[in-house]
């Protein structure tokens, strides 16, 4: 297989900059809706991760592990499972989301109340309105468009609310786009880092939540915010069959 770098036709000195930007175009090119594959589209994600990682000319060649396409890049045969949790971590550990020894255990860590911009739309509300999400508690919506889910501690967001059963926009993973941004109306995500976001987007609460993981017991979000202006223009060709709108 090519190194990572190869893989992303990246020069080795580059910085992390470039590295996203080379990140952006081969995600392009390698999407299947796009004339790549697969498997082709995998292995970028495969080369990014491994570079995040920290993986250096001549580690050695990588895999991802896990036939489901979880986020876990080896880097040689002997070298400890990455990338850290910010990325998505393991299946294993995230299933503690969902797993666990009855209800109580699923209940621990912070409490996420999401919605669905959908719902927002259709019902002329905005993401500033008072009690937002006391509104869309009197709707009777499905879990899809609004429900609570506890995230352990340092999961990220998108990977916990999938390991509950729940499907979010997604492209890359790995917060070189916009595809799984939210948008959070209270408490607080953190997010190490930040190559694509606005400063002002960001002082305005929104998160990448492929590598967010919340920070405050309560937290509410609002998901499925790709399509607002200045995030539209940050898309990569979606990952996600359910919710892509129609002319995604
Ligand atoms: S899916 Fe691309 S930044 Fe999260």
């Amino acid at each position: 297989m090519d190194s990572p770098f190869e893989i992303l036709q990246l020069d080795p000195d580059a910085d992390e900059d470039e590295l996203v930007d080379a990140y952006r175009q081969r995600v392009k090119e390698a999407h299947p809706d796009h004339g790549g594959s697969a498997d082709e589209f995998q292995s970028v994600r495969a080369a990014y991760e491994a570079i995040r990682a920290g993986y250096k000319p001549g580690d050695g060649e990588i895999e991802l592990v896990g036939g489901d396409g979880s986020r876990v890049v080896n880097i040689n045969s002997d070298a400890d499972e990455g990338p850290s949790e910010d990325t998505g971590g393991t299946t294993e550990s995230d299933g503690e989301t969902s797993g666990g020894d009855g209800a109580d255990a699923n209940r621990k860590g912070t409490r996420v109340e999401y919605l669905d911009y959908d719902v927002l739309d259709e019902h002329g509300w905005s993401l500033g309105d008072e009690n937002l999400f006391e509104k869309a508690a009197a709707e009777g919506l499905n879990t899809d468009a609004y429900g609570e889910v506890f995230v352990q501690p340092r999961t990220c967001l998108l990977k916990a609310v999938e390991s509950d059963g729940h499907s979010w926009p997604y492209a890359c993973r790995g917060g070189a786009c916009a595809n799984c941004a939210v948008a959070v109306v209270e408490g607080d995500m953190e997010m190490p880092a930040n190559h694509v976001l606005s400063e002002e987007m960001m002082d305005h609460g929104i998160r990448l939540s492929c590598i967010s993981h919340p920070t405050t017991d309560d937290l509410k979000v609002v998901y499925n915010i790709e399509h607002l202006p200045g995030l539209d223009e940050l898309r990569l060709p979606p990952q996600h069959a359910r919710n892509v709108r129609p002319n995604d």
